[in-house]
């Protein structure tokens, strides 16, 4: 490096980079990418016309408020507008909620294998990040992550269900952990997937944050309701969290598009109630035929599975590529591939069913 480079802070040094899931090769063999939780559909009804409106005005900066779609996300979750927060995308509310609670010599505690931003955004802020092993059942250890905590904890994620695993924790754990962490701790439920869940144990969070002020509930439009390439997410806490939110967020970062789309998402209701519902059944399916070829793939509540796959991830992962699907592979830990359309849920199953067959 040379002498006259800018300084940078030391605390960047060694932030692994986001890897974002590996697109499909344009005009090559692989046409379908499993690889980053996206939904196969397109935008929901009347999605597309309110987005073409609000591009016709792009020339002016979006409402800052949100106004809009914080009167619909009130209303729908029945909070008050001062307990609702937006961001780019619920990675911008993660990073915002670590910006406004930790700092150097401050703790961040999460499960792990969990959501790679976590690590990331811990570190850019300048706290330490403790990561407690997920247990036996690729499941949250909630009372190991409860015996984490010490006084340099400022916050704790769950991310429930759990990128990549998929497994969820359920109501009865939940509260009991809650029970132990400290008041002053925010303890952050990141809820990408909900409206995957069908398991009815499992907590809706924002049932579990109205009396607990030291929740807060992170939610995001990019995935079930199909907008990942808009950029938005939103936050349900108690005011002052609420608060520190608006504070460090971005200034105009969600756009007009991207506010006008969530709105009409959240009015198309029915349409988003039988896209999932059809990515759930093929969830099903897809589990089901991976176990019958000998896998072992954990339950999942969200739109992927995962097969712990050790020192064949890579090697599995060049084969789904091979036959047309781009799946994630983690190091020599596992890998992930997300519930897409038939056809490609087809070619992941022929894939892994060859790849079992040469084992
Ligand atoms: C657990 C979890 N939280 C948050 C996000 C971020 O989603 P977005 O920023 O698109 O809302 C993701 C995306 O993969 C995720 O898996």
């Amino acid at each position: 490096m040379s002498e006259n480079s800018p300084k940078l802070r030391a605390a960047l040094d060694g932030i692994p980079t986001y890897k974002p899931g590996k697109p499909a090769a344009a005009g090559g063999p692989a046409a379908y990418k499993l690889s980053s939780n996206e939904n196969p559909y397109p935008p929901l009804p009347g999605v597309l016309e309110s987005a073409t409106r609000a591009a016709g005005a792009f020339n002016r900066y979006p409402d800052m408020a949100c106004t809009g779609l914080m009167n619909e996300l009130s209303e729908r979750f029945e909070v008050p507008l001062g307990h609702l927060a937006t961001g780019t995308g619920s990675v911008g509310v993660a990073q915002q909620l670590v910006q406004a609670t930790s700092g150097p010599g401050d703790e961040v505690v999460y499960a792990w294998r969990s959501f790679e931003a976590y690590p990331i955004i811990t570190q850019v802020s300048g706290a330490t990040s403790v990561q407690v092993p997920l247990d036996r059942d690729e499941v949250h250890d909630l009372d190991a992550m409860a015996a984490a905590i010490t006084d340099r904890t400022r916050l704790v994620f769950v991310c429930n269900p759990n990128n990549p695993t998929g497994t969820v924790v359920r109501r009865a754990e939940l509260e009991r952990f809650l029970d132990r962490v400290p008041s002053d701790v925010l303890v952050v439920l990141d809820e990408a997937y909900k409206e995957f869940i069908r398991d009815e144990r499992v907590p809706d969070g924002i049932e579990i944050y109205r009396d607990r002020p030291n929740v807060c509930v992170l939610r995001t439009f990019s995935k079930a309701y199909g907008l990942a390439g808009l950029r938005v997410g939103f936050a349900v806490a108690h005011e002052p969290v609420a608060a520190a939110l608006r504070k460090t967020a971005v200034p105009f970062g969600v756009s007009q598009l991207a506010q006008e789309a969530a709105v009409a998402s959240l009015r198309s209701e029915d349409a988003l109630r039988e896209r999932v519902e059809a990515l759930v059944a093929e969830r099903t399916r897809v589990r089901e035929a991976l176990l019958a070829q000998g896998w072992t793939v954990p339950e999942s509540q969200a739109n992927f599975v995962w097969m712990r796959l050790g020192d064949r991830t890579q090697d599995f992962a060049a084969a789904c590529e091979r036959a047309g699907v781009i799946v994630r592979p983690y190091g020599d830990e596992g890998v992930r591939t997300t519930i897409g359309e038939v056809e490609a849920n087809d070619l992941f199953l022929r894939a892994a069913e060859e790849f079992r067959k040469a084992l």
